[in-house]
């Protein structure tokens, strides 16, 4: 987890938006992102798949990982991680929840 202090935190979307296990793609920018909702935790993780570049954030959340709707590569949503292959990952950015806001902090 990066630190968090003296930067700013974005507001991407409202909890109600993100029902547990989801996801929801948010763009800063020209940048995608996935929100991911397991068991009440939110995650986030970057939109862009690693394989083919395919949207994350419009993918599924099961069993704790987002699941890529191109070609169903899936990724822990805390770690970033590669079910199949541990060491690919793709980036997480920290989250805080204020109220029914969700805050990303992003570079
Ligand atoms: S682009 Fe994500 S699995 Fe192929």
């Amino acid at each position: 987890m990066r630190k968090m202090d003296n930067m700013a935190l974005i507001k991407v979307a409202a909890l109600p938006d993100l029902p547990e296990n989801s996801v929801l793609e948010v763009s800063i920018g020209d940048d995608l992102y996935a929100l991911c909702n397991v068991g009440g935790t939110i995650t986030a993780l970057t939109g862009v798949c690693l394989h083919q570049g395919g949207p994350l954030g419009q993918g599924n959340v099961v069993d704790g990982r987002v699941v890529c709707p191109w070609h169903a590569w899936e990724f822990d949503c805390r770690t970033g991680a590669n079910t199949e292959d541990p060491s690919e990952c793709v980036a997480t950015f920290p989250v805080k929840v204020e109220g029914d806001n969700i805050l990303l902090q992003v570079p």
